[in-house]
C-alpha cells in the first residue's frame, strides 16, 4: 500500500525534523510506502525544494515521490494524511493564542482545499498555532468532511509532563502511563495525573511520598512546567520546539493510523458535549485510536478540584472560538 502525506510548511524548521522521519517509516510503519506532497507558500518554496533534494539523497526505500507546490489544489490531492504545520510560531513574551489574527487565516482556505482535494477517508492532523482553534477553522471550513477527521497536537504536552514525573520520581519515562491532557494546547492546560501510573503503581500514591500535598506540588510545580514549557524552550532556545515538536507529531499520528489498543494518550478533537466540554470545540481529551479513529475515552470522572482547571481551560477556548467567529474566520 502507497499513503499520500501533505505537509504544510515543509520548509520550515518542524517539517525539516519531520520529513525524514516520516520516509524512514517512523510514522506509518516500516511496511507502508509514502507519497509525499509538500505545500508551502512561495516564501518557504526553496527551503522545500531543498529538504526534497535531500529526500532524494537519503534513498529511502518507502519513498516512491515527493511533490513541491504552493498550490493547495496540487499540495492535498488525494491525501491521506493532511499535517497542517505551517504557520507562524511565536516569540518571546507571546502567548500562543497572540498567533491567532497572524494564522487563522492559513487554515479556512486549507479546509477548504483539503475537502475539494483530498482522499475521501483524509485524517487532518494541525500543529500550527493556535492549534486548536487552527483546527475548528479548518474543520468548519471543509465541507463534507467529518469534524471527527481533524486532530490537533497535545501529545507534546503529553511527552513533557510524562518527562517531568520521571524525572520527579527518578524513573524510567517508558514507566509513565495514562498521563492525560485536558483543554487548549496553551498555558491554561491540565496535565492530569489522577489516573497516571509509574510502573503499574498509581502516580498519585508515589509523589505522595515525595511530596507530602501531592495537589500543592502539582499546582506550584508541575502543572506550570508543563503548561509553559514551550515558553521556556523559547526562552532557553531563542526559538520554539522543533524536534520535540515533530517527535510528537510522528507519535500522534501513527497513534491514530495504527491504533492505541487500550492504552489511553491525548489528543485535541471535537467534542460532543463529552465532560460538559460544549460541542463543536476541539479539546483536549483522554483519547484510544480505534480503526484509524480518534474515540474519546468516558467515565475517568474527574474530581472538583480537576473540574475547575479543565473549565479554565476549555473557558479559553470558548474565548479563542468566539474571537475567531468575530473575525468571521468560522
Ligand atoms: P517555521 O517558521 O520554521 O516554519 C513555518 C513554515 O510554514 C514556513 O516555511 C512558512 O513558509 C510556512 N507557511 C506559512 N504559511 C503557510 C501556508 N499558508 N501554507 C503552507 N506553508 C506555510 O515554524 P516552525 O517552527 O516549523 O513551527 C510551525 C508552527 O508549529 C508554528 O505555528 C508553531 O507555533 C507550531 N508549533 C506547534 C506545536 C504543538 O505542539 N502544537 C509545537 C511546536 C510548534
Ligand atoms: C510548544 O508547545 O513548544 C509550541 O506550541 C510552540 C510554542 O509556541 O510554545
Amino acid at each position: 500500500m502507497t499513503t499520500t502525506v501533505t505537509l504544510t510548511g515543509a520548509g520550515g524548521q518542524i517539517g525539516y525534523a519531520l520529513l525524514f522521519r516520516i520516509a524512514a517509516g517512523d510514522m506509518l510503519g516500516p511496511d507502508e510506502k509514502v507519497r509525499l506532497r509538500l505545500l508551502e507558500i512561495p516564501a518557504g518554496i526553496a527551503a522545500a525544494e531543498g529538504a526534497a533534494l535531500e529526500l532524494q539523497d537519503g534513498a529511502f526505500g518507502l519513498l516512491e515521490h515527493v511533490e513541491v507546490t504552493d498550490d493547495p489544489a496540487v499540495g492535498f490531492d488525494g491525501a491521506d494524511h493532511a499535517l497542517l504545520v505551517g504557520a507562524r510560531p511565536r516569540g518571546p513574551g507571546m502567548e500562543r493564542g497572540d498567533l491567532l489574527a497572524a494564522n487563522g487565516s492559513i487554515f479556512g482556505p486549507q479546509g477548504a482545499a483539503i475537502a475539494a482535494h483530498a482522499a475521501p477517508g483524509v485524517r487532518v492532523t494541525v500543529v500550527g498555532n493556535p492549534a486548536n482553534t487552527n483546527a475548528l477553522i479548518a474543520a468548519a471550513a471543509a465541507d463534507g468532511v467529518p469534524a471527527e477527521r481533524f486532530s490537533a497536537l497535545t501529545r507534546l504536552d503529553e511527552n513533557r509532563a510524562r518527562g517531568q514525573l520521571a524525572a520527579a520520581l527518578n524513573a524510567p519515562v517508558a514507566d509513565i502511563a495514562g498521563v492525560t491532557i485536558w483543554g487548549n494546547h496553551s498555558a491554561t492546560q491540565f496535565p492530569d495525573v489522577a489516573r497516571a501510573t509509574v510502573a503499574g503503581r498509581p502516580v498519585w500514591d508515589a509523589l505522595a511520598e515525595q511530596t507530602g500535598d501531592v495537589r500543592a506540588w502539582l499546582d506550584s510545580t508541575f502543572i506550570p512546567r508543563v503548561a509553559k514549557r514551550g515558553a521556556e524552550i523559547i526562552q532557553v532556545r531563542g526559538s520554539s520546539s522543533v524536534a520535540s515538536a515533530a517527535n510528537a507529531t510522528i507519535d500522534h499520528v501513527r497513534d491514530g493510523a495504527l491504533g492505541t489498543g487500550e492504552r489511553r494518550t491525548s489528543a485535541a478533537v471535537i467534542s460532543h458535549g463529552e465532560y460538559g466540554v460544549p460541542e463543536g470545540l476541539i479539546s483536549s481529551f483522554p483519547v484510544r485510536a480505534v480503526d484509524g479513529a480518534w474515540q474519546i475515552v468516558e467515565g475517568l470522572y474527574p474530581d472538583d478540584w480537576a473540574r475547575e482547571r479543565i473549565d479554565r481551560s476549555v473557558a479559553e477556548l470558548v474565548e479563542e472560538r468566539d474571537a475567531v467567529r468575530a473575525l468571521g474566520l468560522i
